[in-house]
């Protein structure tokens, strides 16, 4: 009987279907984070993974648990993962693309606006006994409407929140991609811009890009230097895409005007985190992904790729595609 380890309870309908498959489960419920050696453990009793969270499979996981017939995992970003380890050991590895991409570029618009109107403070300070009297000069926001948006990574969940942003407040849309996307620029009137000029344009700066070893802290002292006074930045990618000792020192000085954070570097984050404190700051726990309707499709084409897999099978999602190559 194929055994197959999965790292967290996922929905239910992603568990149907590799029961329904024949295969014996097992489900880490720990509520804690599996470390590495009790993964590699796990993992030696299994012959394949669905990797539900960052899991951390390196080049030293793959050397330990290079009988595994395949990785699934259940998430669209795959910085946690040494792909090419995977590929060495002709572990073939997916990920769940696409069905995330509404509900992602939900939490990066809810940020957007969450922040121009400071809400998560005003939250708070009401908590606190804040609410006094009115003053017309206080509490003030600022509007989206007409603004420019600037896009980091103009992808699935870029294109997605420019749709969005285009329909609510009319905004304009520039991006800077490694590659255009002239697919989407015809869509939605985008114009290219380089990094420099994303970074003096954007009236709210969202990025969407992978975390790797070119865009590691990319938004950095330097690059907030160069933004508006007046700007925001909304990052529902990954957190080490910023620095955040530098975003600190932006929104403390006024360099920019707030910041909207759905990821951080580390998560969790701290509860001590000045960040969370300071102004036009709203920050959320890595919850783009999170609605249920999202995650039953995450769950499934998890599933399916690893059924896929198990059976000799392209998985449909396939990341190093090379695994199937007759040179590999
Ligand atoms: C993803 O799918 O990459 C989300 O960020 C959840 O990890």
């Amino acid at each position: 009987m194929i055994k197959v380890l999965i790292t967290r309870k996922i929905p239910q309908r992603g568990i149907q279907l590799l029961e329904k498959a024949g295969y014996k489960l097992t489900i880490y419920t720990e509520k804690r984070s599996l470390p590495q050696k009790e993964l590699i453990e796990l993992c030696k009793n299994n012959d394949a993974l669905l990797s539900a969270g960052s899991n951390k499979l390196n080049a030293h996981f793959f050397e330990e648990c290079s009988h595994l017939k395949a990785v699934a995992l259940m998430s669209v970003g795959y910085d946690n993962v040494d792909i090419e380890a995977a590929t060495s050991y002709k572990i073939p590895v997916s990920n769940t693309p696409d069905v995330l991409s509404n509900a992602t570029s939900d939490v990066a618009f809810l940020l957007m606006l969450a922040v121009s109107r400071n809400a998560f403070q005003m939250h708070k300070r009401i908590e606190r006994g804040g609410w006094s009297f009115f003053e017309p000069t206080a509490n003030l926001g600022i509007e989206l409407k007409g603004k420019t948006l600037g896009v980091f990574g103009l992808g699935r969940i870029g294109v997605e929140l420019a749709k969005k942003a285009k329909a609510a407040y009319d905004m304009n849309v520039i991006y800077h991609n490694r590659n255009r996307n002239t697919a989407a620029e015809e869509i939605l009137d985008a114009k290219y811009v380089s990094f420099d000029q994303l970074l003096s344009e954007s009236d709210v700066l969202s990025v969407h890009a992978n975390l790797s070893n070119e865009t590691k802290n990319l938004f950095n002292g330097s690059a907030f230097e160069k933004m508006k006074r007046s700007a925001l930045f909304i990052n529902t990618a990954r957190g080490g895409l910023h620095n955040e000792a530098d975003l600190i020192n932006a929104i403390q000085d006024k360099t920019i005007w707030g910041a909207g954070l759905d990821v951080t570097n580390p998560e969790p984050m701290d509860k001590d985190n000045p960040l969370l404190n300071l102004p036009n700051v709203c920050v959320l726990p890595h919850i783009g992904s999170a609605t249920e309707e999202t995650r039953d499709k995450m769950a499934v084409m998890a599933a399916d790729n690893l059924i896929a897999a198990l059976s000799n099978k392209v998985m449909p999602q396939i990341i190093n595609r090379e695994v199937y190559s007759s040179n590999h």
